[in-house]
């Protein structure tokens, strides 16, 4: 008989251990993704910044490696309209960046790569038809979502209050992702976009729970046991661990977050708007610091990131963003089998109380 207290996720998303490994775009590759469904949790694989060749190379390799469910995650932000004055606002802000790191400043601005969930990639679920489907920022379009659900894939998504909560149920979402204010990345608000209706893991579990049928996944802040068995005492089905994974050998990120990660004071994290005009939580640096965390002049998501970018190939560690939650002190360096595995069985063990 399985031993875990509650089993609905486990039994709709036909996994072992209820451990999702978060979706993190940038950092998440099909080798992480393989990994953590392979050890029994389900891995989740980020299309946000892949093209859709990309995605679909990335999504055969995990089909070759695994025969275990696994997660497909997109955005499904509405693309902004241009503005051009807000556009060149923003860029005279970074100015004196650009003069100081000897960087062309009148050369074109690049454009920033998060693409939402649209017809061409709909067409890469029909064809690997991965067991699991989750967006960011709400859900797509009714005919998108139609053809999703139409593959057999269970839909989640992220709800940051339990107003989303309840209308991510309404709309069709077979479980639902509390995100605590704690987590690392994009916040996945979508009715709102109030800061200070963000709730933290503690406060919003437990009313997730009591507000919606479907099953609940808590994320942000969990990094170890005791995470894990807080999650399900509150009311959870799942885990959902985004910031533990980035410590495992899995992960690719670059070589001043991996030493951001190692080296900041605990509480140098802060929900900033700057890297791409959407808040998401990262480490603190210097372009958080003297600009934001939340500036008003940052163009809407994705297109903040654009103007960034040139300073980013003199100056990575200053411009980037170095996402990460809160609980990002307890992270461990160990593979992504092994963390999966861990969170499962000691957080069980707390969990029951041995
Ligand atoms: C580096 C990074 C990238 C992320 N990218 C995505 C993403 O592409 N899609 C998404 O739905 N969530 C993304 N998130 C949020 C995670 O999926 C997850 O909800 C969050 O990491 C959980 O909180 P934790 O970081 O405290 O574990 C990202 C988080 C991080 C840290």
């Amino acid at each position: 008989m399985n031993p875990w207290p509650d089993t609905r996720i486990l039994d709709l998303f036909g996994i072992e251990l209820p451990v999702i490994q978060a979706p993190m775009a940038g950092a998440t590759q099909s080798s992480m993704v393989i990994a953590a469904s392979n050890a029994g949790g389900l891995g989740s694989m980020p299309a946000a910044m892949l093209s859709i060749e990309q995605l679909r190379a990335e999504l055969t390799t995990i089909r070759q490696h695994s025969a275990r469910p696994f997660n497909v995650n997109f955005f499904c932000h509405q693309p902004p309209a241009a503005d051009e004055q807000r556009a060149r606002d923003w860029k005279n802000l970074l100015e004196p960046y650009y003069r100081e790191l000897g960087v062309d400043f009148d050369a074109p601005t690049p454009v920033s790569n998060r693409a939402p969930f649209d017809h061409a990639a709909c067409e890469v679920v029909e064809e690997f038809r991965p067991e699991v489907v989750s967006f960011h920022f709400g859900l797509p379009e009714q005919s998108l979502l139609d053809r999703v659900k139409a593959t057999g894939a269970k839909v989640v998504s992220s709800a940051t209050t339990v107003e989303e909560a309840i209308w991510l149920e309404q709309h069709g979402c077979d479980a639902i992702i509390a995100m605590g204010y704690e987590a690392g990345g994009h916040r996945g608000m979508f009715l709102s976009d109030d800061l200070s209706s963000q709730v933290g893991i503690f406060a919003l579990v437990p009313q997730v729970a009591d507000a919606v049928r479907v099953p609940v996944i808590a994320a942000g802040g969990i990094a170890d046991a005791r995470g894990v068995a807080a999650a399900f005492m509150l009311g959870a089905s799942a885990v959902q661990v985004g910031t533990a994974y980035l410590f495992t050998s899995e992960a690719k990120v670059s070589a001043s977050h991996h030493q951001a990660l190692r080296t900041a004071r605990e509480s140098e994290t802060a929900v900033t708007n700057i890297f791409t005009g959407r808040p998401a939580r990262g480490i603190l640096n210097r372009v958080m610091r003297e600009l934001g965390p939340i500036c008003d002049k940052a163009p809407a998501f994705p297109l903040a990131g654009g103007a960034l970018m040139p300073l980013r190939a003199k100056g990575e560690a200053d411009f980037s963003n170095l996402w990460a939650g809160q609980a990002f002190p307890l992270g461990k360096e160990m593979t992504t089998a092994e963390l999966t595995r861990r969170l499962a069985e000691e957080g069980l063990a707390k969990l029951l109380g041995r």
